[in-house]
């Protein structure tokens, strides 16, 4: 259960306006950068994610940083699928509404035909995500706005032979990510497919032969800018872009052959 150690941060009034975004995977890396830039530009911020000495220890840098208390932090496991109806009733309730939601939370275990290692992957890259935007889909619909932010990956654009299942929970994310979109952007709500290359966090560790590698907190800027811009897809960095637009090209046949790409 929802554990909060802070005060609440300010609700958003008619007199004092103020965006309030939920990030889910906010503890470290990407969201953890993320977490600051939000912040930075006022937003008051739910932050979740299992280690609790990290969130708390951020909670605490946002708010010195601000001023006041603009953060607040949750502890859940995303695999907690059950735990998601009610602890979402009380963000609503804490933070007085929301405009912002961003999925994060991803894991990237190595190796290939490791049954357990596949089904985690799937659950928290993918299955968590349908748990909390299932959701907040429905709630925006309603509301008729906000912005749902979904972290998939570079690797999602091909089944690459390193490490299959990571690939394919990516590939579904970034497959709901657009579903949604088709279903929400007539109700003015807009969703944003993030599709990161090396960034560096300690989910790189991971990775094989990094290249082209950015901070996080390059990363959180590039989606600060594309969620004002309200841009459906970023390649961050941009170059990603071309470049997988080539690797998506490439027959089947020859991608496979081609060890050092899959
Ligand atoms: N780094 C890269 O090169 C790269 C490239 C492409 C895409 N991405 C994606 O970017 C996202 C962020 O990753 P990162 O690079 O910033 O790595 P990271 O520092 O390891 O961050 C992962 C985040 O996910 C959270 N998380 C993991 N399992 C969770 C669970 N069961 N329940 C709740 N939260 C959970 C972690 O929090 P706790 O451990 O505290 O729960 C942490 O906040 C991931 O979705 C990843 O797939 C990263």
């Amino acid at each position: 259960m929802p554990k909060n150690a802070l005060s609440l941060p300010p609700r958003s009034t008619p007199l004092k306006p103020r965006r309030r975004a939920l990030v889910i995977g906010a503890s470290s890396g990407i969201g953890a950068a993320l977490a600051r830039q939000l912040a930075r530009e006022g937003y008051a911020l739910a932050l979740l994610a299992r280690r609790q000495d990290m969130l708390e220890t951020l909670c605490k840098e946002i708010n010195a940083a601000s001023g006041e208390s603009r953060a607040v932090f949750y502890v859940h496991d995303v695999r907690e699928y059950a735990a998601v109806p009610a602890l979402l009733q009380r963000i609503l309730a804490d933070l007085g509404s929301l405009d912002l939601v961003v999925y994060n939370a991803g894991v990237n275990l190595p190796a290939a035909y490791d049954f357990e290692n596949d089904r985690l992957m799937t659950e928290v890259n993918f299955i968590g995500a349908l748990a909390w935007l299932d959701r907040v889909a429905a709630l925006f619909q309603q509301l008729r706005s906000g912005q749902i932010v979904g972290i998939s990956s570079v690797a999602g654009d091909r089944g690459r032979a390193g490490n299959p299942a990571y690939t394919a929970s990516k590939a579904a994310l970034t497959c709901y990510l657009e579903a949604l979109r088709n279903r929400l952007s007539r109700y003015g709500v807009h969703v944003l497919t993030v599709k990161p290359g090396f960034v560096q966090t300690d989910m790189l560790k991971q990775a094989q032969r990094p290249f082209m590698v950015i901070s996080p907190e390059q990363a959180a800027a590039d989606i600060c800018k594309a969620l004002r811009r309200r841009k459906q897809f970023l390649y961050t960095p941009a170059r990603w872009g071309l470049i997988m637009l080539i690797i998506r090209l490439i027959p089947s046949f020859l991608f496979r052959r081609l060890r050092f790409l899959a």
